[in-house]
């Protein structure tokens, strides 16, 4: 994840730390919700500084820890609950152990912790953490649909390996998905026209099977779709990501495809019942006619020759009335002639030029520089970050979508 837009500058953020072994990920979380212009408020239970000691949030967060002593201790302790809920735009407890999760629920205020959140009257995020059978336990499952159905966002913990040493699901959400939901917290509270709305991208190079190891591809590194997929969540869409690139932690729904046909038929099933699509992956123009069994074995070959069949035009194909579609053009060139001709021959509503030769931009890179065709002219994103070219894209998509 980049910079943060300016509009999150010197917001406070609760940070709730409970006692749980992913609480090393909480400082983490902390730095980086500095680093994303807010200002995080750091409140620790008391398993929690078994752990970690409150020494570390403060520096990592700049501000002084809030704890169950300074509660008692501080002149105006006893209304530093009240205080604290007042001062903050989010709440988020990372990690949340199913011990506060349960208190949460219950409405339970026997810590400064749980007192902040019952007198907090913004957005909440929870990132739970436990082991998979505390995890799946009906006492857990029926806390967290209380929270949520209360309007907490629960973030979903990942499977993997556990502190525990036991694999399942339990692993604390990453702190950029926690960041990233912190954003969209604050951002969706000014809902624009994507908010609510289905959003279909795809991202990265499809991969077409010439035998069981070997593949045509290209040098896609799914950055830019992604990007856009981020923008669109913060501002309050309902994404589906389309990808051909492992997503860790995905704060939204993914699916994986390998080649240009598995793309055409999980976008053609995504954009049934979607509003926009904005269609950012290098999809193959040409696959091998068959794909061979086995390994193909040099022998005495000394050359090859693979009869290659053009693939389905995704883009092309999903067009319909009430489908706001988005395509991109990387060209060799500053070929903006070729961009308007793709426009027009793809009907699409908005097509996103960039040139792949320019120096330091584009293919892998982190920066881009792109020309966005409109139906009302051509808007120019000189050479900037891929989060600032998403978000320029989203407000154009933003604007179509009221035309
Ligand atoms: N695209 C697609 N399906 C394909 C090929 C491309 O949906 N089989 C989409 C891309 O995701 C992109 C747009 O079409 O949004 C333009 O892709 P591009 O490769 O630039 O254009 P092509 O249609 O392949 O034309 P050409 O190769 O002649 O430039």
């Amino acid at each position: 994840m980049s910079e943060a837009p300016a509009i999150h500058a010197a917001r406070t953020v609760l940070v709730g730390v409970t006692g749980g072994i992913a609480i090393y990920k909480a400082v983490e979380l902390v730095r980086g919700l500095v680093k994303d212009g807010f200002r995080p408020l750091v409140v620790t239970t008391e398993a929690a500084q078994r752990f970690v000691m409150p020494l570390t949030f403060a520096a990592v967060s700049q501000a002084p820890v809030l704890d169950d002593q300074s509660a008692w201790q501080s002149s105006g302790g006893w209304f530093q609950h009240i205080e604290a809920a007042r001062t903050a735009s989010v709440m988020v407890v990372a990690p949340a152990t199913a011990n506060t999760l349960a208190k949460m629920a219950a409405g339970m205020a026997d810590n400064l912790l749980t007192a902040i959140y019952l007198a907090f009257r913004g957005p909440v995020i929870v990132a739970p953490t436990m082991n998979w059978a505390m995890n799946e336990h009906a006492a857990t499952r029926e806390n967290l649909r209380v929270l949520a159905e209360r309007g907490v966002e629960v973030l979903p913990t990942e499977e993997g390996e556990l502190a525990c040493g036991e694999e399942g699901s339990g692993r604390m959400a990453s702190p950029d998905v926690i960041r990233l939901a912190v954003r969209r917290a604050l951002a969706s509270a000014a809902a624009g026209p994507l908010a609510g709305k289905k959003i279909v991208v795809t991202s990265g190079g499809t991969r077409e099977r010439i035998d069981a190891v070997r593949f045509i591809g290209n040098r896609s590194s799914g950055k830019m779709g992604r990007a856009v997929a981020d923008e669109a969540y913060l501002r309050g869409a309902r994404v589906t990501l389309v990808t051909t690139q492992p997503v860790e932690g995905p704060s939204y729904d993914v699916v994986r495809v390998e080649s240009a046909d598995e793309m055409a038929a999980a976008v053609g099933e995504q954009v049934r019942d979607a509003d926009v699509l904005v269609m950012a992956a290098a999809v193959a123009d040409f696959r091998p006619k068959d794909e061979q069994a086995g390994k193909i074995e040099r022998g005495a070959r000394e050359s090859l020759t693979l009869e290659l069949v053009r693939t389905v035009d995704v883009l092309a194909s999903t067009a319909r009335p009430g489908l706001f579609r988005v395509g991109f053009a990387a060209e060799a060139g500053p070929r903006l002639d070729r961009a308007r001709a793709k426009k027009a021959a793809k009907g699409v509503d908005l097509l996103v030029f960039n040139d792949i030769l320019a120096e330091g931009v584009g293919i892998g890179s982190d920066e881009n520089e792109i020309t966005i065709l409109t139906p009302n002219g051509e808007v120019h994103v000189p050479r900037t970050s891929k989060t600032a070219c998403a978000a320029a894209i989203a407000d154009q998509i933003e604007a179509g979508l009221e035309r």
